[in-house]
């Protein structure tokens, strides 16, 4: 969160169940995507159920600096006119706290014509950009950044197609090399060893761009153009795992999303569940412009919620939703442990610390590894002061977990929330019966 901002607390109190029904904000790794292509895009794009976060607002900020024509209607929906290319801004392009905004605008903009700087918050100017400049500079691009990291100056160049392998699981890494191949000379194809989110796969198919997926494989040929796409953007299947965790809770619960993002690989958090012994139900699943949408029904397991080790693959799937797993780990009965997650420590903040400091301080036993933690079931939390770190996932993470303790749990930095799910704090108190 910019440092700008100002700090709010919020106080969360222990509940007695979940229950209601919600209709989240659009998906942030949707939004994003949409908001950058509909500027390099033909035509006006119109969004409904556009993400309401800060992230996705720079991402909408940045196209407008780059030459598209971005409208907020008053019914909510957004309207961004392309002009099939981007043009170098006048000033810089601010991605604030958002790593999507700068890792996928690094990728559009290395092969446009013109001088791009690209600056961010005190976080983003702290995490890892090495990732993105490593292939793009292999396709020719020319980026300069300061000792691997933000601010990132882009210098547009000729690019020439590539084959590359992700040495880390990363769909921000992914997206921006396809987004780079897209008007790069041939064909360039990424590879990974775990599929990571295919949100930039299918988005570039929505707005005409052929794409060619194998098991392992996508490829996307240069110089193809772009049109304008109408869209209703999926709920937020990451902000509904802090309300799916909180129904997880309690046993009587009964918790209902309606228009959900169901793509398969962001819905790992239901199988977890699921298997942890909550009951969850999916109706009218349909697909929008390639993304599975459904209406999704949770109910709290009887016997309390089992529990389970995430590692490997699934680790890099879960990764946005580990820290309010982790901060519901004591309340399971065999505990949460997680592994092969070594990137938690370079999100908005370091994730893994933040869980292990916040999960103590709630009176928790808990074990930190450079990759992950354990957490043991079976004990129980007070309620203490949550130092966010500014990170919107950990504010509310521990707000899930402030909700079965005892006494009222201090959210420091409660703001962060609003990077990806400004509503967080209303729909929690309208579900949570106390
Ligand atoms: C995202 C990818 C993930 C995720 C982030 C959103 C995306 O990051 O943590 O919140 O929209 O592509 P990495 O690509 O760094 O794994």
């Amino acid at each position: 969160m910019s440092s700008s901002a100002v700090q709010t607390e919020r106080i969360i109190s222990p509940a007695r169940n979940i229950l209601g029904s919600v209709k989240l904000p659009g998906d942030k790794s949707i939004s994003h995507r949409y908001a950058l292509l509909s500027a390099l895009a033909k035509g006006t794009t119109r969004l409904t159920n556009f993400s309401t976060g800060a992230d996705c607002a720079s991402s909408l900020a940045c196209s407008a600096a780059l030459g598209a024509t971005v409208k907020h209607l008053e019914d909510g929906t957004i309207e961004v006119t392309g002009t099939g290319e981007l043009r170098q801004p006048e000033g810089n392009l601010d991605c604030g706290n958002s790593g999507s905004t700068m890792r996928m605008l690094a990728g559009l903009l290395a092969p446009m014509p013109g001088t791009f700087t690209l600056i961010g918050d005190e976080s983003l100017s702290r995490r890892p950009m090495e990732r993105v400049r490593k292939p793009l500079m292999q396709m020719g691009a020319h980026i300069e950044l300061t000792d691997g990291h933000a601010p990132m100056t882009i210098r547009g160049a000729q690019l020439k197609s590539l084959d590359y392998t992700t040495p880390i699981p990363s769909a921000q890494v992914k997206s921006a090399v396809l987004f780079a191949g897209l008007n790069a000379e041939g064909t360039t194809t990424v590879r990974e060893a775990v599929r990571t989110r295919d949100h930039s796969e299918l988005a570039l198919r929505a707005f005409g761009a052929e794409v060619e997926r194998t098991m392992e494989s996508v490829s996307i040929e240069g110089g193809q153009k772009l049109s304008a796409i109408d869209a209703a953007v999926p709920g937020d299947i990451s902000s509904a795992a802090f309300f799916l965790c909180a129904a997880a809770l309690f046993p009587g619960s009964n918790l209902v999303f309606d228009s959900l993002g169901m793509n398969p690989t962001r819905a790992t958090l239901l199988d977890v569940l699921t298997a942890l012994g909550a009951h969850i139900g999916v109706l009218n699943l349909e697909e929008k412009h390639g993304e599975l949408v459904g209406t999704v029904q949770v109910n709290g397991p009887a016997e309390g919620m089992t529990g389970t080790t995430v590692s490997g693959a699934l680790a890099a799937q879960l990764i946005d939703e580990l820290p309010v797993l982790a901060a519901i780990g004591p309340y399971t009965k065999n505990g949460i442990r997680i592994r092969d997650a070594k990137e938690l420590r370079v999100k908005e903040s370091d994730r893994i610390a933040l869980v292990a400091q916040n999960l103590r301080a709630m009176g928790a036993e808990v074990t930190e590894f450079e990759d992950g933690l354990d957490v043991p079931g079976g004990q129980k939390l007070h309620a203490a002061e949550i130092d966010s770190g500014g990170d919107h996932r950990i504010a509310m993470a521990f707000s899930v977990a402030a909700l079965g303790a005892t006494g009222q749990t201090v959210i420091r930095g409660a703001e962060s929330a609003a990077i990806s799910f400004p509503e967080f704090f209303d729909l929690l108190d309208q579900i949570a019966e106390r």
